[in-house]
């Protein structure tokens, strides 16, 4: 049965907890984690972590992804805007990507609004906090089942 997924943080979310609490809360990076741990556990998942403030080693991430991997939830933090260098790699892992932001980027800037990865991935959850992931590994699993 497929079940691994890898939940990989990008650019600044290393940062989480020490980051504008109107847009982020309070919660830490190993604080999410666990929580997502327990999201992974009551719905029969295997998750992984992975963060990574440099491009080059998110993207060489990416090419082993489908070597580790069946699915991954991906926050890129602000590469999702930018980086068609990690939008190339997300096509090449080829495996089902949901797109996470903890924050609603729909209502804020406007640069925060268009994402590169439109178009590969499965789905997007934004501005639900932490809870976002629960939502993004319940839509992974009914890819994996499908
Ligand atoms: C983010 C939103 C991005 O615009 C921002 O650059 C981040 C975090 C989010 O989780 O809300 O770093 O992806």
């Amino acid at each position: 049965m497929k079940n691994r997924v890898e939940v990989m943080h990008g650019v600044n979310l290393d940062a989480l907890g020490r980051r504008t609490p109107e847009h982020y809360g309070t919660t830490t990076l190993s604080e999410l984690e666990l929580r997502i741990k327990r999201f992974a556990y009551d719905l029969g998942l295997e998750v992984r972590f992975f963060q990574s403030n440099h491009e080059g080693e998110f993207v060489e991430y990416l090419h082993r992804l489908p070597e580790i991997a069946d699915c991954a939830v991906v926050n890129a933090g602000a590469w999702t805007h930018y980086s068609y260098a990690i939008r190339d790699a997300l096509e090449i892992a080829a495996v089902p990507v949901v797109e996470v932001h903890l924050s609603d980027v729909q209502s804020r800037e406007k640069w925060r609004r268009s994402s590169v990865f439109q178009g590969l991935v499965v789905g997007v959850v934004s501005g639900k906090g932490p809870d976002g992931y629960r939502e993004a590994l319940e839509m992974l699993k009914a890819e994996l089942e499908a």
